[in-house]
């Protein structure tokens, strides 16, 4: 009873605010018909004090955003968009139409966005003061407001209901859906989620921890003053989340929802106040959660992408750097991850490759979670060293005070903590110039080798010409009697699996039809093992099939 009366309050108090917060501005009305085009030329309605505008922006990438923004502000900072998933070209266009939709159209007329609304009879769109834009009919009630479908954003005298949610874009300039949410829940629980990208499901909640949830039966208000709170229908704070020191005279505001997963309030000192101790820029007050780099997704990478370890910065910002003998995916976009600038170490057991590789020893730095697939206890770093670089699927390992984990592709969860008394080895190749195609770097003895087998079976080719001792070799190989050919070396002998695999690389590399010759890259990795050495048909099957 107590619960379903305070649930109506709450609603009572949502319903009270709205047409509060939207009819009590004055407004710049746009009536049926009005239109506005994208194009280079500043193409928006501002708000009648100009603090607003609703219209077109260029984005990085040549596109339109349709979207609205702080308008005195030179970095005419966006609050909300339409078709951040759908850039339109120019020439694109939004307008109220005479029987009173609201749609997005390319230039080709087909329909890009529209604005769902609540009824029918719209009269007027207009741009208000607090950053809302709104349809409404012609006794002013409301049909459509940009409050109701935040994106990234919210602002003073916006409220949240449950089950809305704000959306991280992609990256810092990119405004499709990105990888993180801050979201009322329907059970009245407020929590900051990893998305399942690109779908609009969510993963893991990240903030708050579980034994301190976050949440209220009254609907979570960003007011006026710049306080974002639960507040009861009397005023009372349930619960703060954050608040501003300044007053809204003085300072623009805004929370956001923001690509690198953290939730942010900022301020702006408005420009009359041409004050010393704020600089003319957006600053941020709090930032939700204080850490983005602690956190441990189930699913997904974590904060950064996969490879790749989170640092918090000075700036309390999350850094995502790669590990030695790594590159970022993308220098672009790092949150992309990280890939590895050699190749993997074979699995190939007559290759098993542990000499080629290393370990860099990395304090401070974890990749906590479910991809460490062997755990062993009471041995010391060089035991655990020893077994990392013996097993081919092991990329790195985690050594902490006599503990051992080994971690398989890809890393996730990356980060470095100043606090942890552990540390990551990452397994490097030693030499990784074989990544390039040339094959300059090959073991010297194992060229020469390939080398002599290709040499004698051209040389025997050519004595001979058609094609017959060339079919000795082959027949040799074919018939496993490979020590014929390697008669006088005896260190060969000791190796006659890697003897066979050469003498197939070398049969492969005089096949009579040269589309059947590989490439040197490939010969290069079918002797490292990284490519599978398959079963060469004779070198002469095509001349005797003529
Ligand atoms: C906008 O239109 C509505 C409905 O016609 C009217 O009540 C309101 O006064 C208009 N506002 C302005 C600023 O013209
Ligand atoms: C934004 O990022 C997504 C994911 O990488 C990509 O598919 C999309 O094309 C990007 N949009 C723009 C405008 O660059
Ligand atoms: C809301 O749901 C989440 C799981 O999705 C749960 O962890 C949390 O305890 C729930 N909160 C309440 C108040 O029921
Ligand atoms: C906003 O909330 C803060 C903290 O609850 C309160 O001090 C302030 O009076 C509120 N401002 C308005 C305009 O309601
Ligand atoms: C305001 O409401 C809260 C919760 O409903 C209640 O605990 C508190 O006593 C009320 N305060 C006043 C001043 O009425
Ligand atoms: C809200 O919390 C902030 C810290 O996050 C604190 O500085 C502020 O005083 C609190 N405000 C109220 C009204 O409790
Ligand atoms: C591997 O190649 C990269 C890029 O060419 C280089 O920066 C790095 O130092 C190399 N690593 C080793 C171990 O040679």
């Amino acid at each position: 009873m107590a619960l379903q009366l305070s649930y109506l309050l709450s609603l009572l108090f949502l319903i009270l605010l709205l047409p509060y917060s939207t009819t009590a501005q004055t407004s710049s009305n746009q009536s049926l018909g009005s239109s506005l085009t994208a194009q280079e030329k500043d193409s928006y309605w501002a708000s009648p004090s100009g603090d607003f505008a609703f219209g077109f922006q260029q984005t990085g990438k040549g596109g339109y955003l349709l979207a609205i923004w702080f308008n005195k502000l030179p970095e005419k900072t966006i609050v909300w968009s339409a078709n951040g998933d759908n850039l339109v070209l120019g020439g694109s266009k939004v307008e109220l139409t005479k029987d009173g939709k609201f749609v997005l159209n390319d230039p080709t007329g087909n329909e890009i966005w529209k604005a769902d609304l609540a009824g029918s009879g719209v009269a007027y769109a207009a741009m208000l003061d607090t950053g809302n834009f709104m349809l409404a009919s012609q006794d002013s009630s409301l049909l459509w407001q940009s409050f109701d479908h935040p994106t990234d954003t919210m602002l003073p005298s916006q409220t949240m209901s449950l089950g809305s949610k704000l959306v991280a874009r992609y990256s810092e300039m990119n405004y499709s859906k990105g990888r993180f949410q801050f979201q009322l829940k329907m059970n009245k629980s407020l929590v900051l989620q990893t998305r399942a990208y690109p779908m609009d499901d969510s993963y893991t909640d990240y903030w708050p921890t579980p034994e301190e949830p976050v949440g209220s039966d009254f609907p979570l208000v960003f007011n006026q003053s710049g306080s974002i709170t639960f507040t009861t229908t009397n005023g009372s704070i349930v619960k703060n989340i954050s608040s501003n020191p300044g007053s809204m005279q003085d300072f623009y505001q805004r929370v956001i929802m923001e690509y690198d997963g953290v939730f942010r309030h900022y301020v702006y000192p408005k420009s009359s106040l041409k004050s010393r101790s704020w600089p003319m820029t957006w600053s941020s007050l709090s930032t939700v959660p204080s850490n983005i780099c602690n956190f441990v997704a189930i699913h997904g990478s974590g904060p950064c992408g996969y490879n790749s370890y989170c640092s918090l910065g000075d700036d309390q910002r999350p850094k995502c750097l790669c590990p030695d003998g790594y590159t970022y995916i993308d220098p672009e976009d790092v949150m992309k991850g990280c890939r590895q600038n050699f190749l993997s170490q074979s699995c190939d057991e007559a290759l098993p490759e542990s000499d080629l590789f290393y370990f860099k020893s990395m304090p401070y730095i974890d990749w906590p979670g479910r991809y460490d697939y062997e755990y062993f206890q009471g041995q010391n770093e060089d035991w655990c060293r020893t077994a990392c670089l013996g097993d081919c699927f092991c990329a790195a390992a985690i050594y902490r005070n006599g503990k051992c984990w080994k971690k398989k592709f890809p890393l996730s969860n990356g980060r470095m903590d100043s606090s942890y008394e552990g540390k990551s080895l990452i397994k490097i190749r030693k030499d990784n110039s074989t990544l390039k195609p040339s094959g300059a770097d090959l073991k010297k003895k194992d060229q020469s080798t390939v080398i002599l087998i290709v040499k004698s079976f051209e040389a025997e080719a050519k004595d001979e010409d058609q094609m017959i001792l060339a079919d000795w070799a082959y027949d040799c190989y074919k018939d496993e009697k490979l020590e014929l050919l390697v008669e006088n070396d005896e260190e060969a002998k000791t190796d006659m699996k890697r003897v066979k695999k050469y003498v197939m690389i070398a049969i492969w590399c005089i096949q009579e039809d040269p589309s059947l010759r590989p490439t040197m890259k490939k010969v290069v990795q079918m002797m490292e093992g990284v490519v599978e050495v398959s079963v060469p048909p004779g070198p002469s099957s095509f001349m005797s099939s003529m």
